[in-house]
């Protein structure tokens, strides 16, 4: 069997190698990038591979993809995959919401990926912390709404995000090139690009991919999107409205015995999850789960969540999908 990692320079290829090498997923690998990094040196288990040039002609020895490049790319090269039989797992949006396209947490629906036509989406990084989080409750009490705010790691804009992170921590002046004011000591309230009525495309991805994934075209989704000077791992206050009474104690268990999920949820003794101790690893911590007083229905309540975003995020639920379809 042989992967190839189409980005494999990346934020999100780097992790995916790793993901590959601690599953122990028995595979030649062939990295590809563009012609800039072509030459670049990376180990894996216990082997130097040398990264490539993405062409029309880098997939015919190859039976996966893992892609982790941006939209534009993803159009152009994951057609060169189809046409060489490839079946490819994408971490771009660009094909997450056509309907032949099943885009898949292996948590959530992994029924979905059988349906597949060559191409597999990876949802957005911040709608798989959040739809992890949330899931035993979704079951449970039926989300009918939420209200989100998300505080975005900058290394979720990939390599250029950290570099700007780390390069303004040294000194405030140092340019800019992934985000559009200083990010180090300050909060950016944008990601992607406005439309008519205000709202980020990073913002509708919660509800769009959420409805996709939960097969439920009347959730209803609030979000607002941050940036925040913190390296690595999303975190997200999550209001929820529920069509059943929701109960914070059952919602613990359930949390504490979910696919994916960690309850750190003691508040009076300072337990709740951070993206400190969610960096580097594959589950979403949750906590700060409070009934919202606010509804006297008793159907409402908020939660907070942290999870590492280029993992779980990304790279390893793409490999979890990749292990899925080589089961
Ligand atoms: N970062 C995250 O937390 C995260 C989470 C979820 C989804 N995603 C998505 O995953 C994708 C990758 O993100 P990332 O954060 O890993 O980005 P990144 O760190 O900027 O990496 C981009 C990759 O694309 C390659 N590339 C750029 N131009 C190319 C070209 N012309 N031909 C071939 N390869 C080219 C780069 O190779 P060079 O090094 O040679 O330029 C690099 O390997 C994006 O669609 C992003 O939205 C990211």
């Amino acid at each position: 069997m042989k992967i190839a990692i189409v980005g494999a320079t990346g934020a999100v290829g780097q992790q995916m190698l790793q993901c590959l090498e601690e599953r122990n997923i028995q595979a030649d690998v062939k990295l590809l990038a563009s012609a800039r990094s072509a030459g670049k040196k990376f180990s894996f288990m216990g082997k130097e591979l040398v990264v490539e040039e993405l062409t029309e002609n880098s997939f015919k020895d190859v039976d996966y993809a893992l892609g982790a490049t941006e939209n534009d790319l993803a159009k152009k090269w994951i057609p060169w995959a189809n046409a060489d039989g490839v079946v490819v797992v994408d971490n771009s949006s660009a094909f997450r919401l056509c309907d032949d396209v099943p885009l898949v947490i292996p948590e959530i629906n992994p029924e979905d990926i059988k349906k597949h036509n060559g191409i597999i989406a990876n949802p957005n990084c911040a709608t798989i912390i959040a739809m992890v989080a949330l899931h035993e409750l979704y079951k449970k009490y039926h989300i009918k709404r939420m209200i989100v705010s998300t505080y975005q790691a900058v290394s979720g804009a990939g390599v250029k995000g950290i570099q700007d992170l780390e390069s303004q921590l040294k000194d405030p002046n140092a340019p800019r090139t992934a985000f559009p004011y200083q990010i180090a000591y300050n909060l950016i309230p944008q990601i992607g690009g406005f439309d008519e009525n205000g709202i980020s495309s990073e913002e509708w991805k919660m509800q769009n991919e959420a409805r996709k994934m939960w097969h439920d075209p009347n959730l209803k989704v609030n979000c607002t999107c941050i940036r925040v000077p913190v390296m690595r791992s999303h975190s997200e206050s999550i209001f929820i409205e529920c069509e059943e009474e929701v109960n914070v104690e059952e919602a613990r268990q359930l949390i504490a015995n979910g696919n994916g999920t960690v309850l750190k949820d003691d508040p009076q003794n300072k337990i709740y999850p951070m993206p400190l101790d969610t960096t580097d690893q594959d589950l979403v911590f949750v906590g700060r789960i409070r009934k919202d007083l606010t509804d006297e229905t008793g159907h409402s309540m908020a939660i907070w969540c942290c999870g590492d975003q280029i993992r779980k995020g990304a790279a390893t639920n793409a490999v979890q999908i990749l292990q899925e379809l080589i089961k």
